[in-house]
């Protein structure tokens, strides 16, 4: 495939080129959200906490989706680095003006929220504007759930939120319809006009190399030719090293483009998932056949972190609060990783977990899929998370857990599945001994939640105390128990 050293994008409904030619005052990895402030028509967007958890900075990207058809996402441009939206048109605040509206010129969205009284600054706004665009153009009548679901990554100090979600109920009524609906067509076009002269970007500027391969072949051969770069998907963990902590990053090799990684096979047990698909896909692919990996997703960060969160990114980082990996854990899932020139593994999860934050990935691997058995009917898998917030909150400790019973209600299998209690995502491996072979009875699991209590020694940190993390880890068990009575007859 042919190179380019140009991002380009559309922006204003029209082609917008950033040429990387050593030229440019901006590094590759410039955030979106700080590109567009450098612009002069679009300083709508805002930095409130410049690490996904305000909603300031929403933008929308379109991009075509699935059924061909453009997919409306709403991001956190403070985490989302300019070659990400190569290809896709990117929305603000300032496109939904339109003088089709009357006078105002107001998008629907914008005028409910004016009447509805739901915006006192403009800090926040323009981002609860966006996301409930994304919204009315995805949704025609949203149910309360949804329109939550949609508002989860946007704050607001001063208001409170029934105004704002009034609003967005109010103006979704529309089947979508609006001045986009109008271009969508031409949109379309260009966007397949920008596939069509597809190539690996290679950008270089301001110190920095930034490599956006489209294919997997691709990503290999420059993963082993700069085995210390700096690998993104999603960026949601690896765009706060940059915001956050100022840190510089003189190679970056970014998968999000990446089309093998994106691909999934949902329709043979097991399941693989390309490294590169987000949250949110993944979301919407597994609520029937992986139902407690569903559950967990539900309460994973917000819908902009979800739209660019990947699951090889909560695997590539290894914290011992990553919400997925217990439940991988549980689930018996496998890692499949490529090296250009030593092929490719396949290992199970828990012996790619190494410690904290780190894996069994060699240089020059990528992690490429992730392989999860749908469990049998017999099987009862289950996720808690514990954080200090039900929205938008990283875990304080999580649990999965996975049960069979045989026919006399003994345990013929059980997986206890830890997260926030050591160093990395871990197995109470001496209770599930003690349980095994065992009847499963209240009894029996009063006595193994004292041997959670034991077998693990978390830290103390802002989030919790160890002995309150022992015992949040202990009663996650009798919940389970509690559960498992409820929830499914078989058991
Ligand atoms: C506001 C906010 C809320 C969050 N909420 C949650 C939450 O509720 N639960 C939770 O668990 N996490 C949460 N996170 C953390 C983060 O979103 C997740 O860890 C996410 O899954 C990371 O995926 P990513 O694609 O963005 O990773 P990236 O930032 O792109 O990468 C993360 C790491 O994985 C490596 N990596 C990525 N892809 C590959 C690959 N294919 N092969 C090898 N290595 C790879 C990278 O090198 C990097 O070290 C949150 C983050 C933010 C900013
Ligand atoms: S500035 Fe707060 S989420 Fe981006
Ligand atoms: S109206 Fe802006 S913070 Fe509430």
């Amino acid at each position: 495939m042919s190179r380019s050293d140009t991002v380009t994008f559309i922006l204003d409904g029209k082609l917008h080129s950033i040429r990387f030619d050593g030229s440019t005052a901006f590094k590759p990895s410039t955030t979106v959200l700080n590109y567009l402030r450098s612009l002069d028509n679009h300083k709508g967007v805002k930095e409130g906490c410049a690490e996904g958890d305000c909603g300031a900075c929403t933008v929308v990207v379109a991009s075509k989706g699935e059924n061909g058809r453009l997919n409306y996402e709403a991001l956190d441009s403070c985490l989302v680095f300019l070659p990400m939206i190569h290809g896709k048109q990117l929305i603000t605040v300032e496109n939904l003006k339109d003088t089709s509206y009357g006078p105002s010129g107001l998008h629907p969205v914008q005028d409910l929220m004016v009447t509805e009284n739901g915006s006192q600054c403009g800090y926040c706004t323009p981002g609860f504007i966006m996301s409930m665009f994304a919204l009315y153009k995805n949704y025609h009548n949203p149910s309360r759930e949804v329109i939550l679901d949609a508002l989860t990554g946007n704050l607001c100090r001063c208001t409170g939120y029934q105004p704002i979600v009034n609003a967005a109920q109010k103006a979704c009524q529309n089947h979508g319809k609006d001045h986009f609906s109008i271009t969508e067509p031409q949109v379309e076009e260009m966007i397949a006009s920008m596939e069509k002269s597809a190539a690996d970007l290679v950008l270089s500027a301001m110190g920095q190399q930034y490599f956006l391969p489209a294919s997997l072949d691709a990503a290999l051969e420059i993963r082993e030719r700069y085995p210390d770069a700096v690998l993104v998907s999603g960026a949601t963990d690896v765009a706060l090293r940059q915001t956050k902590k100022n840190e510089f990053f003189p190679v970056v090799v970014d998968l999000s483009a990446v089309r093998e990684l994106r691909h999934y096979a949902t329709e043979e047990n097991p399941l693989t998932f390309g490294a590169a698909i987000t949250l949110e896909q993944l979301k919407n692919l597994v609520r029937e056949t992986l139902p407690a990996l569903y559950d967990m997703l539900v309460v994973f960060g917000s819908l902009q972190i979800r739209n660019m969160a990947t699951l090889g990114g909560n695997i590539g980082s290894a914290s011992p609060i990553g919400d997925a990996l217990p439940l991988l854990f549980a689930y018996k899932a496998k890692v499949r990783l490529h090296h250009k020139t030593k092929g490719e593994r396949t290992l199970p999860i828990e012996e790619f977990i190494t410690g904290y934050r780190q894996t069994a990935l060699l240089p020059g691997e990528l992690i490429t899929q992730i392989i999860i058995p749908v469990p049998d009917k017999d099987t009862l898998i289950k996720s808690y998370k514990v954080s200090r917030r039900k929205d938008l909150d990283i875990s304080t400790v999580s649990a999965a857990f996975a049960l069979k019973l045989d026919k006399k209600g003994w345990t013929e299998e059980v997986i206890l599945a830890y997260g926030g209690m050591a160093a990395k995502t871990q197995r109470a491996t001496r209770t599930e001994t003690f349980l095994l072979w065992e009847p499963w009875e209240e009894k029996q699991i009063h006595k193994a939640m004292k041997l959670v209590e034991e077998e693990f020694t978390p830290l103390s940190d802002a989030r919790a105390h160890k002995e309150a993390r022992k015992i949040a880890a202990s009663n996650l068990l009798l919940k389970f128990y509690n559960d498992t009575g409820e929830k499914d007859s078989s058991l």
